[in-house]
């Protein structure tokens, strides 16, 4: 109801203004756009952060390729939330086109799904400094990324502090109804749903208030070297994940050194067999195959047998996407021109967005 189409003008109150009114027209217009586009909006992003692993791609990336005709797309590689880290600024280029790469390779098809830069659309960073003002220090102190980034330290930047005000922004622009993610994630989906209600409280209904979407299965892979802590780039032991640039022999030699439990058998079960779980988990969702029948697979096979097959499954897994990586390694003006186009359709719906929110928090200034 909320959400600003790319021929939408700026509306007063939940009326359309003057300008509006005269083209007839374009109202009708609207309309008939608005009763087309009935797929409800999902909103995700992802930080260029390097070594995108396989719990970003089962945990995220592969759920939008697969939904991306139930939705209206939009996906975004935010590297504005990426500098709230120390990093360097050439480091930080190689890795956006990285990232593009891989969710190019994925299969984020930019005839279906916005694919673009968050630094590219100014209104990020607009929205997120005026939803700053509605966000309390007390919420954003408790955000567990948060505590776990910054390890108690003082000497932490704001950027990194206001994380989640941003990622609200982000989402929020664009009034997405859904916000695919990993669990990790759910705590700032919740804290955007609360930073959400206040400004429509404060300052009439402007935003759709996002849920997010995060699927049992696949939400948290673990580590390989420790089932207890989930697969992560930050982890220094290289040997703790599959990173979707692997070759294949790197692959298998950390699958077959990925930690198992005691026993033998190939059996689900979180609490006594932690690491094999974990392992039956990511042969399930690359061979989508239920768990009951990854173990019906291997009844009486012990962990070798299983684990050599794995590293199959996954290596077989990847091939596709490392080979379409490799094609857009030799295309980059090819990237460059999607991600533009990217940048223009979010712009279309960013901007009429951000002129109603300046109106209606009263910062439009203008006699026309
Ligand atoms: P990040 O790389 O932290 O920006 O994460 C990108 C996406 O991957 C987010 O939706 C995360 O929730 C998801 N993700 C990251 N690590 C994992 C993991 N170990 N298991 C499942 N999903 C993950
Ligand atoms: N914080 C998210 C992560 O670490 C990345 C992100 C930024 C995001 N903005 C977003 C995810 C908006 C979903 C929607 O994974």
């Amino acid at each position: 109801m909320f959400r600003a189409d790319i021929t939408a003008a700026p509306s007063i109150g939940g009326r359309r203004s003057n300008r509006a009114h005269t083209i007839v027209s374009t109202l009708w217009k609207e309309q008939a756009q608005d009763m087309a586009q009935t797929k409800p909006r999902v909103f995700s992003g992802i930080q260029p952060t390097g070594g995108t692993h396989i719990g970003n791609y089962l945990g995220a990336i592969r759920n939008w390729v697969d939904q991306q005709d139930m939705y209206d797309n939009i996906f975004c590689i935010v590297d504005l939330h990426a500098i709230t880290v120390p990093y360097e600024a050439g480091d930080l280029l190689e890795r956006k086109m990285d990232m593009a790469k891989i969710l190019l390779a994925s299969g984020i098809d930019p005839e279906r799904s916005i694919l673009f830069m968050q630094s590219d659309v100014r209104e990020h960073s607009e929205l997120a400094w005026i939803l700053g003002t509605q966000a309390m220090f007390g919420e954003l102190r408790r955000m567990t990324q948060f505590k776990e980034k910054s390890g108690g330290q003082e000497s932490v930047s704001v950027g990194l502090f206001g994380y989640p005000v941003l990622q609200a922004a982000d989402i929020i622009l664009y009034d997405a109804e859904k916000v695919p993610v990993g669990e990790d994630q759910k705590q700032h989906i919740e804290l955007t749903r609360d930073i959400t209600i206040r400004f429509n409280a404060n300052f009439g209904e402007t935003f759709v208030v996002p849920e997010p979407d995060i699927k049992k299965v696949g939400a948290r892979v673990m580590s390989l070297d420790d089932p207890f802590s989930k697969m992560s780039k930050s982890n220094p032991n290289e040997g703790s994940r599959v990173e979707l640039r692997d070759t294949p022999s790197q692959i298998s030699k950390k699958i077959r050194r990925a930690v198992t439990d005691s026993g033998s058998e190939v059996r689900y079960d979180e609490n006594e067999k932690p690491a094999v779980s974990n392992l039956i988990n990511i042969y399930s969702l690359f061979a989508r195959i239920s768990v009951s029948e990854v173990e019906e697979r291997y009844a009486g096979k012990g962990y070798g047998d299983f684990k050599k097959d794995l590293a199959e499954i996954v290596v077989e897994g990847l091939r596709p996407i490392q080979e379409r990586i490799t094609e857009l390694d030799e295309s980059p003006d090819e990237v460059y021109r999607l991600i533009d186009e990217g940048r223009q359709r979010a712009e279309a719906i960013a901007r009429p967005k951000m002129e109603r929110v300046r109106h209606v928090t009263g910062l439009t200034f203008t006699n026309s």
